[in-house]
């Protein structure tokens, strides 16, 4: 659990950022219909989650750095009470207690955004606000703005909005240690599931099976939901990258290549295995698999703190070239075909990613159009893969196999810490697992 001292150290990081004389306006996310008159399941925006741990839907949080107030000023619209909407809808935490629980300056209804926006905006010289995030906030804050704009007597308009993406972004890129904690139980429920489906696995078996048994760990630990659509792709399912239909048989002899990661408390596991349905690699798999394994495992000896994505990923294709041409998948020198990157057409995806709030975080990859390097704090996936779909022209045994192999790992001030060290990825490992029935 985070702790609301840590979220209202955020909320003073981001405003010792913004330019003095400033607000803040952020927006929570709204329910989305999914059919006719009912909703998905309420997801907060991450940004929102980040700076309150507030799962409501229709909220505001606001900050200001302005010299009129004695120090930082916090303040929320809340959705309102109401007993009959909470009856139907659920509970509501209201304006009053939100003020105790996240220590807030002032709080109050929704009912009343319109005039407390104005109120609290009027005689700010910058506002901060993630414009084209939800249609409806936009409007809300124009309107505002607009009416501040027209009665410049009575009021001071501020000179600009600023986007506060880039500053809250940024700080989104560096875990505090709760961080990690938090996505180091996100990883081992993940790293659970994914031995619960090795061990389900069997000839015959659905691919939507699969999926049901990785969902059941994960709410059975406490996350409801998954980070992502979960991919569970058989045989030469496996070659599409985002393979989402799950809905095929899976036949004696194929790999299954499953991509599943828990959202625990906000943050995101994504790990990837892929193994033999029937508990044994054949030959041409463990080729292929072996590939994968060594490129991820020199990858992960290889990452620290001062190491660019970019040079993992170069470092990825150097071994991937080499090896896709002592199978024969590849023809010609290493060098040529790193030249005219010719393994792209089996390793189409980046090595990896930030991983955070969102499954595909945010932040910069670039600083100033130059790569950044890697930092104590990020947390980011190794994921090479190899995917040779059957229409090519490769060797026989390979068509049709589709590999990744994919950890979590947070960079330290020495290497990394893995945290899906606990799901198997040897060969061995994932026999040995798959015939303990
Ligand atoms: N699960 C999406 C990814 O691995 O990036
Ligand atoms: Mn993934
Ligand atoms: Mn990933």
């Amino acid at each position: 659990m985070i702790s609301q001292q840590e979220f209202t150290t955020r909320q003073d990081r981001l405003l010792a950022q913004c330019r003095p004389y400033s607000i803040c306006l952020v927006p929570a996310a709204s329910l989305v219909t999914r059919s006719r008159d009912t909703e998905y399941v309420f997801r907060q925006h991450s940004d929102f989650w980040y700076l309150t741990g507030f799962n409501e839907p229709d909220t505001w949080l606001v900050l200001s750095n302005h010299p009129r107030y004695q120090s930082n000023f916090r303040a929320m619209v809340c959705q309102g009470k109401d007993p009959e909407a909470e009856i139907w809808q659920g509970r509501r935490l209201g304006a009053e207690e939100a003020l105790n629980q996240f220590g807030l300056d002032e709080a109050c209804e929704l009912e009343q955004l319109p005039q407390a926006l104005h109120e609290w905006i009027n005689g700010h010289k910058h506002v901060y606000f993630a414009q084209g995030e939800f249609a409806q906030a936009d409007e809300a804050v124009f309107a505002v703005l607009d009416m501040l704009r027209t009665a410049p007597k009575e009021n001071l308009a501020p000179l600009s909005i600023e986007d506060v993406r880039p500053i809250l972004h940024e700080m989104r890129v560096f875990k505090s240690a709760c961080e990690v904690a938090v996505m180091r139980a996100a990883a081992q429920i993940t790293a659970s599931a994914h031995k619960r489906a090795m061990q389900f696995a069997h000839p015959g078996c659905y691919e939507y099976q699969l999926e049901a048994e990785l969902h059941h760990e994960f709410a059975m630990a406490g996350a409801r939901s998954p980070a992502y659509g979960t991919i569970v792709g058989s045989g030469r399912n496996a070659c599409i990258l985002h393979y989402t239909e799950n809905n095929a048989q899976v036949n004696d002899g194929d790999l299954i290549l499953i991509d599943a990661g828990a959202e625990f408390q906000g943050y995101a596991a994504d790990i990837t295995r892929t193994f033999p349905v029937n508990g044994k690699f054949t030959a041409p798999q463990k080729d292929i698999y072996s590939l994968v394994l060594k490129v991820q495992e020199s990858v992960l000896a290889m990452v620290g703190p001062g190491v660019t994505l970019n040079e993992l990923m170069h470092h990825s294709a150097e071994v991937i070239t080499d090896g896709l041409i002592t199978l024969g998948i590849l023809k010609g020198a290493v060098s040529e075909n790193l030249e005219s990157q010719s393994w792209r057409q089996f390793y189409m995806h980046g090595l990896g990613h930030y991983l955070g709030l969102d499954v595909h975080d945010v932040g910069d990859y670039k600083i100033n159009g130059k790569d950044r390097p890697l930092k104590p704090g990020m947390v980011i996936t190794i994921e090479p893969g190899i995917y040779l779909p059957e229409n090519t022209d490769i060797p026989e045994q390979y068509k049709g196999i589709g590999v990744r192999i994919e950890d979590d790992v947070v960079i330290t001030a020495t290497g990394v810490d893995i945290l899906t060290a606990d799901v198997p990825k040897q060969i061995e490992e994932i026999e040995a697992l798959m015939e303990r029935q």
